[in-house]
Parts: structure tokens; sequence; C-alpha cells
């Protein structure tokens, strides 16, 4: 295996050639936070939360989707980058309903922990226009609010790359767009089979699974290993 050199915040490290700069400064136990992201799926670079300051670059790249080189400079803590990441949380705030406090996500929202850690109050840019789509009630497993999306389009991955099916997708365009079944049909007039790997992998509130809200946060329940090993359901032959 090639091994290249780079240097993540003055440190000198070395990964193998054909690591992305996330995963060279994960390797290295350097916090970068993510919303799109998934190990395993197909990394995109559409939420831009992991961006990195690289020498020679004007830009920030987002460092899931940049390979990282030989001799590169990549520093993650920088001033700039911490402001264009709090401008992107703000971003996404703005657009997105304030209800932490009754929403079935509440403590393992990786939304909410970022605007914690990046100080986002939700003023920045407050007064815009906001989405007030229905949610999705139509089916008995899968409780969907597109108000909640931020639109990282993991679910549509995970639907596609690790259920080998095509459910989800995106659909209009600009402030209208949305996550949903094709034709933004509801749930229970899709091809859905109610695996729940969408619901697994959304990084929000935007699809919880229907038979848990308001019975049990995610750390006062108990899950369990998924045994099943056709559909990913998570029957469990204990
Ligand atoms: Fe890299 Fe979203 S995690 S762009």
């Amino acid at each position: 295996m090639e091994w290249i050199t780079l240097t993540i915040d003055g440190r000198s490290v070395s990964v193998p050639k054909g690591t992305t700069v996330l995963q060279a400064c994960r390797m290295n136990n350097i916090p970068i936070p993510t919303l799109c992201h998934d190990p395993e799926l197909t990394a995109t670079g559409s939420c831009r939360l992991c961006i990195v300051e690289i020498e020679g670059m004007r830009n920030l790249p987002p460092s899931c989707v940049t390979q990282a080189t030989q001799g590169m400079v990549v520093r993650t803590r920088t001033e700039k980058v911490r402001e264009a990441r709090k401008t992107i949380l703000e971003l996404l705030v703005a657009n997105h309903p304030l209800d932490c406090m009754t929403c079935q996500k509440m403590g393992s929202c990786d939304l909410a922990k970022y605007a914690y850690e990046y100080q986002v109050t939700g003023e920045a840019f407050s007064g815009g226009e906001r989405r007030q789509l229905p949610i999705d009630d139509s089916n008995p497993f899968i409780l969907r609010d597109p108000n909640k999306c931020i639109l990282c389009g993991k679910c549509i991955r995970a639907c596609e790359e690790v259920q080998g099916r095509s459910v989800l997708d995106f659909s209009y365009r600009g402030f209208n767009t949305q996550v949903g079944p094709a034709f933004n049909l509801p749930y229970a007039e899709s091809e859905c089979v109610f695996c729940g790997s969408c619901v697994s992998v959304c990084p929000v509130g935007a699809l919880t699974e229907k038979e848990m809200v308001g019975q049990g946060r995610p750390w006062e329940v108990k899950k369990v290993q998924t045994t099943c090993p056709f559909c990913g359901t998570g029957c469990n032959f204990d």
C-alpha cells in the first residue's frame, strides 16, 4: 500500500494514498463536523459542514470529497473555517422548526449538536420564509416531516446503496426542494417496504420511527442487533 504524508493543524500525519481529508482527520482523532457523510455511503459533499482550509486553495473545500495529497497542508480549526461552518448551520436552522424540546430526535440530532457547539442561535437569518409542508403520516411505521429535512440525501443513498431500492429521491427545485418517495407520493403509496434504513441514517428529525414517537427518547430505549439478513427490518431472533 502506498502512503502519503500531509500536515493537519500543524501535525504531520501519514495515511494510505486515496484517503480523503476527512478520513485522514478521523484516523488521527481530529474532529470534523459532518451532516451528509456516512462511511457506508457514497460521499456527495452536499452539506458543506466539513469544510477545511487547504494551503494554496482560495475556497474552503469539503473534506469528505477532497482527496488528501502528498505534502498537503490542512487547517481545520481556523477562525475562517469556524465562521463559515457557523454560517452554514445558521442557514440550515433558518428554515428548520425550532421545536427541539418536543422533537423525537432530541438528544441524538446532529443539527442540534452542532448548533450548540457552534453557538448558533437561529437569529442570524430569522424573518425569512420557512417551509410549511404537510407531514407524511400515511403509514404505520415512518413519520416524515419534510419541514425538518436538511436535504443531505443520506436517506436516498441508504435506500439505493444499502437496500438496493430507489424509493426516495429529490423533488422540486431551489427553496421548494424536498426529499421523499418519487413524485412526492406519501410513503404508504410508494414502493417502500419500511425497512427503516432511511430512518437510521437521518441526522435530524425528518424521518422517525412512528411507533416510537412519544414512547421514548433514543437514550431511553434499547437497540438490538439486526439478525435478519434479508430486508434489514430489524427482526431479532433471540
Ligand atoms: Fe462533507 Fe457534508 S459532510 S459536505
